[in-house]
């Protein structure tokens, strides 16, 4: 009999704590183990050291601190296993699938690792650090169909969802023009020494937005990015593209992005605005509205049933893998999406840093779509082509 809940291990316990959180909170999951090399997380979650005097130096916020609290009250919690090594939870058969939130220069082994245990993958962003590593994932995620979900929770959210509902209806007709300003802060420590491991900060932040901004425009392969980039917030102890503007032209679409990291946001974080040729959308991911010659209307977007839940989009994230793993629907965020987003951000980052123009045309030997001759990310236009 096919199992009615995901019965799964999240591996990391820092963002992973929100993945604790949620699917002990989720209907369609069984938590069966948490996995850290560090039995410290372990004791958060017991209860034997007080998380709530952990301090900013372990690089723990209030969130991680609420999500603890949280998931030990959950009914399941009770039931979950500590496994310290990583090897342990892919030897269980009681565990199907793997949550992996692990710092980024492990992704690409520990993904690959869980696809050939046979496991269901979802791991968190970025993809992997560098082109190489996400061809390596995507080459194992090929042997081993619909196993492997990336991270990028933006694009399920309610708001993302909605925007994309109101683009269906035709209402604002053919989408032309998207811009999308996302300030983010503040700056934290501790980010100095993840920052460390990846190639820029399109990898490591601007992954969520460009991969929505793909989405939002339909899939459509991009032909060129121009960017121009600053170090503006910490110039002299962080070498990060930390401010700038890029744009992206897709074929009959155009995206301006512009992004600020590690700067208290303003008095809301985004700014959206897509145009089409019958109407626009405009606001934010709390409230948008619809503008069109027949008047105006507002949309609020659905957000996580859970309280506590911190990065919009996760509770429907899990939605996603859940129907992946038992329902057999492959997800939007496939590796398709993963080595579209790579490529992206690669360019972006070229783009950024050297305040220059990069043409897809120019990343052909990177170009995941000529490597495997693919047209569209998704496996539904996959299938109808
Ligand atoms: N989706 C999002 O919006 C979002 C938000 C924050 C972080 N992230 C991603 O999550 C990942 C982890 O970020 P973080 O802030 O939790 O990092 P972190 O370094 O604070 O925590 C990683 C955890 O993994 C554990 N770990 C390291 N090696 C291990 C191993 N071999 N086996 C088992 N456990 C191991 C560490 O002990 C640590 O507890 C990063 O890739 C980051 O990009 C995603």
């Amino acid at each position: 009999m096919p199992c009615e809940t995901v019965r799964c291990a999240v591996v990391g316990l820092v963002q992973g704590l929100e993945d604790v959180y949620t699917t002990l909170h989720h209907p369609r999951y069984t938590l069966v183990a948490v996995c850290d090399q560090n039995p410290q997380r372990w004791r958060w979650l017991t209860g034997e050291e007080d998380v709530d005097k952990v301090d900013e130096s372990a690089a723990l916020f209030p969130h991680h601190k609420e999500w603890v609290r949280e998931s030990r009250k959950a009914a399941g919690f009770a039931d979950v296993e500590y496994l310290p090594d990583f090897d342990d939870v892919l030897a269980r058969d009681d565990i199907d699938a793997v949550i992996l939130v692990l710092p980024d220069l492990l992704h690409a082994e520990y993904a690959i690792k869980a696809l050939e245990a046979g496991k269901d993958v979802l791991s968190t962003k970025p993809m992997a650090r560098t082109l190489d590593e996400a061809f390596a994932i995507a080459d194992s995620a090929r042997q081993h169909p619909n196993h492997f979900m990336l991270g990028f929770q933006v694009s399920y959210s309610g708001f993302a969802t909605a925007v994309r509902e109101v683009i269906a209806t035709g209402e604002i007709g053919t989408p032309r023009q998207l811009r999308f300003d996302f300030d983010r802060g503040p700056w934290r420590p501790v980010h100095r020494k993840k920052y460390a491991e990846v190639d820029g900060s399109m990898i490591k932040e601007g992954v969520h937005w460009l991969d929505m901004i793909y989405r939002l425009s339909g899939e459509l392969p991009w032909r060129a990015i121009a960017g121009f980039g600053g170090q503006e917030t910490f110039p002299d102890d962080f070498e990060f593209e930390d401010s700038g503007v890029l744009i992206i032209d897709y074929p009959g679409f155009r995206a301006a992005h512009t992004f600020s990291y590690f700067r208290q946001p303003l008095t809301r974080s985004e700014d959206f605005l897509l145009i089409g040729d019958k109407g626009t959308i405009r606001g934010t991911f709390e409230q948008f509205a619809v503008e069109t010659d027949a008047g105006t209307r507002t949309i609020v977007p659905t957000t996580s049933p859970l309280p506590a839940q911190y990065h919009n989009g996760y509770y429907e994230m899990a939605d996603a893998f859940a129907a992946a793993v038992l329902d057999g629907i492959e997800p939007y965020t496939n590796w398709r999406t993963g080595l579209e987003n790579m490529l992206t951000c690669h360019a972006a980052q070229v783009a950024v840093a050297g305040n220059t123009m990069v043409t897809r045309e120019s990343l052909a030997d990177l170009d995941w779509r000529v490597k495997f001759g693919q047209e569209t990310s998704s496996a539904a236009q996959l299938i109808e082509a």
